[in-house]
């Protein structure tokens, strides 16, 4: 299998946006600022000269205990952080090395798509048989139908890579997953789930009009599942700074082994100050993994009832994370196309979600970030107003 060689849709969406000087929902970037306390923490790690040279390829040792007691305070579960939390470049990092370390060429994986665009490079770099299982999204909610991925499991699967709270349809872990990975875990010992966390305290209450977040949910929370599973998370998600590269692995010590065997070789570690920093400002304040909650809530309720209220779009507010996705009903353009066109007239600036499948599947589904100023939110509702007025169910596209 060959990597596809484009540009990716982020990027096509982009430049795009500033082409057309269009409002760029596009980006899955934070344009909240993160807090200064940790842009201070980052100054005073990097104004020590002590603090320039590698880590121990797992990490900053500090780093690690801080989000071992994380796990503990917010999970109820624990890890050792000596041999089994591993500090990577990022969550995509994290993953390439996870999918190297585990499986060998011709393994067998399954994935869940639409599905975060480095799953399926990294599982053809470590040229595994990936199969894609989709999920099933209504504007009542989003399904994952466990007996598609059955279809696919077999005693040569290596590896399920799964993702929750999901990029980009927002559906959370469920207690009934849990129950079916479970009783999937039992039957293929040989299996080893690999799931992405990357926006892993952001659960919301179902109703967006409730500005409330929930308890964060994990595999890692069932005992069985704990050792069966590889959790992969972006520190730059939980404190706002993605730029900083920062990510982790969380996996039973047998697993971490393998895993920091193949990290050493990838990256040998993380950038040290950058670590220092974010050890101190979690460790200071564990509830500091809640600072962009609160505004993240705010604008996913008042986001979604401005499309509901402005424009015709069917609308499905997220359970976790900050993404939107909307559809017209009455839409005959592919997504990309559309996407590319309400750039141009609307100046929105969306991503579709064919890119997010393996075989282009297109869903009619645009993704908007609303991690975003109120005032651009505000506008790009009242932009697709123009578009898909509120009331009328067939799009006027005036191109
Ligand atoms: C689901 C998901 N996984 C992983 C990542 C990448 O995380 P990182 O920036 O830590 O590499 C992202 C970034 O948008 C994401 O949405």
């Amino acid at each position: 299998m060959r990597i596809s060689e484009g540009e990716s849709i982020f990027a096509h969406m982009t430049a795009l946006a500033s082409q057309y000087e269009a409002l760029n929902l596009a980006q899955g970037l934070m344009w909240l600022q993160t807090s200064p306390v940790l842009l201070e923490e980052g100054i005073r790690a990097m104004s020590d000269p002590s603090l320039h040279q590698y880590t121990h390829p797992a990490g900053f040792y500090p780093l690690r205990e801080t989000l071992a007691h994380l796990s503990e305070r917010f999970f109820g579960v624990s890890y050792d952080p000596v041999s089994e939390i591993s500090i990577t470049v990022g969550a995509t990092q994290a993953l390439f090395s996870v999918v190297q370390a585990l499986t060998k060429p011709g393994d067998e994986a399954i994935f869940i798509e639409p599905a975060y665009d480095s799953y399926l490079p990294a599982l053809q770099i470590g040229t595994l048989k990936a199969y894609a299982v989709s999920l099933d999204i209504r504007p009542s909610g989003v399904f994952l139908h466990w007996e598609k991925v059955e279809r696919y499991l077999s005693p040569r699967t290596r590896l399920l890579l799964l993702n929750f709270p999901h990029n980009p349809t927002g559906r959370v872990l469920r207690p009934s997953d849990v129950k079916v990975l479970e009783e999937i875990a039992q039957r293929f010992p040989e299996l080893v789930i690999v799931v992405d966390e990357a926006y892993e305290y952001m659960y919301w209450h179902p109703d967006p009009e409730r500005e409330e977040a929930l308890p964060p949910r994990s595999l890692r929370q069932s005992p069985l599942l704990r050792e069966k599973t590889v959790i992969v998370g972006s520190l730059g998600k939980v404190v706002g700074a993605t730029g900083w590269r920062l990510g982790y692995v969380a996996a039973p010590a047998p697993l971490t082994t393998r895993i920091r065997a193949v990290h050493q070789f990838i990256t040998f570690c993380a950038s040290t100050p950058l670590q220092v920093a974010v050890a101190r400002y979690l460790s200071a304040d564990p509830h500091r993994v809640f600072y962009f909650h609160a505004a993240l809530l705010e604008r996913r309720k008042a986001f979604v009832s401005l499309l509901r209220s402005h424009t015709s779009l069917e609308v499905l507010p997220p359970e976790g994370g900050y993404f939107v996705l909307v559809r017209s009903n009455n839409q005959d353009l592919p997504d990309r196309l559309l996407a590319e066109h309400l750039t141009r007239t609307a100046k929105v600036a969306a991503i579709p979600l064919s890119p997010f499948y393996k075989d282009g599947t297109d869903s009619g589904w645009l993704r908007l970030c609303f991690a975003r100023p109120m005032d651009m939110l505000r506008e790009a509702a009242q932009r697709l107003g123009q578009v898909y007025p509120a009331g009328l169910s067939i799009a006027h596209l005036n191109e």
